[in-house]
């Protein structure tokens, strides 16, 4: 029985190894040639352990989102206090404040029974551009622009392998704690945009994206170069829209993931002490017993 417990746990790393051996050829150019340049995984501060935010780019991110983005896409889940929480972009509170002040935001009813519009608070929901669904469809030729929320989980980047390989990537993608598929895929998205090749079918008013499942998106490529100033000396470029953007989604649809990573180091430790003082404790016990 041990024999066979001791063979499926050196089995077990083994794979491990091998999928991590994997993924540090997974970045290599060999691996990139066959891809776009922008369509596999990034590098990004909050990937890993010791994952954590850059809050500068989240801050960017936060302001290409309000200025290209938040024309045609809500956060509702978002209110501005977040924008001011430690383990975010991390505003000061009297920016916060300000950002807040600058939307009118509907209230009420008031004694009168009548809603009235007021000045934004930080406790106040990020302010939605369109009423409901329909007129949102109705400004965008009947497309629905989804609300960007929690868009950094809901979405991930599609590899194409072989099905053969498909358990490798699964292997590969646990070894490695691969959490920013969802980061990774809306920087392909944005980038992604390009001419479609000749033998390709656009309907009427669609763009082609690289990455977008069947490749037709009814979205115009919301992104060019210099659109949006940045006061911190950082390149003015869509690559690094994307990428600020990219940040900004992945910590609003998890707002507390250095939190969490911190505590799961702990944890780990933890269970590392805990598992040395039961061994020894193991030792101790049964040292008097004859086996
Ligand atoms: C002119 C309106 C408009 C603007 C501006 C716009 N979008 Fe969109 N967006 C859309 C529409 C419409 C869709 C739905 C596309 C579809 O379903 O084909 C969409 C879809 C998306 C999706 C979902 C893609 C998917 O996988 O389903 C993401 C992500 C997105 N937009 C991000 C952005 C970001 C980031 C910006 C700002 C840089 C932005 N959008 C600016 C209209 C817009």
């Amino acid at each position: 029985m041990n024999r066979l417990v001791g063979a499926i746990s050196a089995f077990c790393s083994v794979c491990f190894v091998l999928a991590g051996l994997w993924l540090g050829s997974a970045n290599s150019p060999a691996f990139a040639a066959s891809e776009a340049p922008h369509t596999g995984m990034q590098s990004w501060t909050f990937s890993g352990v010791f994952g954590h935010f850059d809050r500068a780019q989240l801050q960017r991110g936060y302001k290409v989102y309000q200025e290209v983005c938040s024309n045609c896409h809500g956060m509702r889940l978002l209110s501005f206090r977040n924008l001011g929480e430690a383990g975010g972009p991390e505003f000061s509170e009297a920016e916060v404040k300000a950002i807040a002040a600058g939307f009118q935001v509907v209230d009420g009813p008031n004694r009168d029974g009548e809603m009235f519009e007021r000045d934004g608070k930080p406790s106040d929901r990020f302010v939605s551009p369109f009423k409901n669904d329909n007129e949102a469809r109705s400004a965008n030729n009947s497309a629905l622009p989804p609300d960007l929320s929690v868009i950094g989980k809901a979405r991930g980047l599609h590899r194409e392998v072989p099905w053969y390989l498909a358990p490798f990537n699964w292997l590969q993608e646990i070894a490695a704690g691969y959490q920013e598929g969802g980061a990774d895929y809306m920087f392909a998205l944005l980038t992604g945009y390009a001419e479609a090749p000749s033998d390709f079918k656009l309907a009427e008013g669609m763009e082609y994206n690289k990455v977008f499942p069947g490749h037709q998106i009814a979205m115009p490529p919301p992104l060019s170069d210099e659109a949006v100033e940045y006061t911190d000396g950082t390149p003015q470029t869509v690559t690094q829209y994307a990428r600020d953007l990219s940040a900004f989604f992945m910590w609003a649809a998890d707002t507390k993931l250095e939190q969490r990573k911190q505590l799961g180091f702990r944890v780990m430790i933890y269970l590392l002490i805990l598992t040395v003082l039961l061994y020894l404790a193991k030792r101790k016990l049964w040292s008097r017993v004859k086996h």
